[in-house]
């Protein structure tokens, strides 16, 4: 054992932040300022600290690199040591196919959509925000990306996606999906069952419906529903959200069982928290108090670490998994 110190930079972790004797006052003072409690900082130990403060929105020019100096005794260090995980891509796991992935301008649809393009496949990228799917098919100029601005719950959009697709649909990822207010039975309303199982439940299996004639011409398709924590507990959301993705599992569980001898695999993944834009909006106190009960101490992944198991079980390394619901948590699941 050494007493020296590690430098650490934007790319280190808050976990590394936190064991870092400069770092740890920084990112307390910060926390201190945002409100940010102590085990919400825990959560997010496995999260860069540039990812962590972006996830608020544009942050003022210059505030990491200052905080970076400030933490290394006033100086940029040069060859700081990771241990954190990278997204590594795969070169050409999807050339000559196309996918249509919902939810594309966002979050864990983003990295899903972004990974598979920059893997060789033609990305067919469906979202309500036509604004956030240009900026996403630019950030990636090389690659093929056909943006549907639209709306999962609509006949006329859906009929639109498959159009875009052509004459062939390898692959579809249902990740587009919304959170309820956390409410419990008895004080939920009609307008928030309605508006989550519109589009968690309602519109996957339209898009689905629409898609599978497709790959049972073809022989062929793999489809990946995103489920939640909340189809595996029901400490995680309210009961709108949890009954959806229970919802979701069904789907999953009969489709992979219909369509078994078309060749057509469908797996579900239940992701644990993730550094997205997803959030509640105003809450049940109700649902929030029961809930603050139980925060599983599971690290919160990035979007991309959720890339890396849909993308596995869309390709054709999940070949033989089929009506699966894969936790993708950290292992939040068996906690
Ligand atoms: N973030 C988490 O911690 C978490 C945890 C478990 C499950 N999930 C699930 O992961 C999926 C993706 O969520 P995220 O965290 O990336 O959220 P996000 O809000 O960042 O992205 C969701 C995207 O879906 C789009 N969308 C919503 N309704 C739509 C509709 N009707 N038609 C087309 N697009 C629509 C939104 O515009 C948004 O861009 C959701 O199904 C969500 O339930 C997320």
């Amino acid at each position: 054992m050494t007493d020296q110190i590690t430098p650490i930079d934007a790319e280190s972790t808050i976990g590394e932040w936190m064991r870092h004797p400069a770092g740890v006052r920084i990112i307390a003072g910060m926390a201190a300022q945002g409100g940010i409690s102590d085990s919400a900082l825990r959560l997010a130990r496995n999260v860069p600290l540039s990812r962590f403060l972006s996830a608020g929105g544009p942050l003022p020019d210059g505030m990491i690199d200052h905080l970076v100096s400030q933490a290394n005794g006033g100086e940029a260090p040069d060859d700081v040591a990771h241990t954190s995980w990278t997204e590594v891509v795969t070169r050409g796991r999807f050339d000559g196919q196309t996918v249509i992935v919902t939810g594309a301008a966002s979050g864990i649809g983003r990295a899903v959509a972004s990974r598979i393009a920059r893997e060789g496949g033609r990305v067919v990228a469906v979202d309500l925000s036509e604004d956030r799917l240009a900026e996403f098919a630019a950030s990636i100029p090389e690659a093929e990306i056909v943006p549907v601005a639209g709306d999962i719950t609509s006949d006329e959009s859906i009929r639109r996606i498959v159009d875009a697709a052509g004459a062939r649909i390898d692959g579809l990822a249902n990740v587009a999906g919304l959170l309820d207010d956390f409410s419990p039975i008895h004080e939920v309303s009609d307008e928030t069952l309605e508006r989550v199982f519109n589009v968690n439940v309602f519109g996957l299996i339209k898009l689905t419906r629409a898609v599978v004639p497709f790959m049972i011409d073809q022989k062929q398709g793999s489809i990946v529903n995103i489920a939640s924590e909340a189809a595996l507990r029901g400490s995680s959301a309210g009961l709108a959200y949890t009954a959806s993705k229970n919802a979701v599992v069904g789907i999953t569980k009969n489709t992979a069982y219909m369509y078994e001898r078309y060749n057509i695999r469908i797996n579900a993944v239940a992701p644990g928290g993730t550094l997205t834009g997803m959030r509640p909006g105003a809450v049940s106190a109700f649902g929030q108090a029961r809930l603050d009960e139980h925060i599983a101490d599971a690290p919160l992944a990035l979007p991309e670490a959720l890339a890396a198991s849909i993308t596995f079980l869309l390709s054709r390394d999940g070949i033989n998994i089929n009506g699966a619901v894969l936790p993708s948590d950290g292992g939040e699941s068996v906690y």
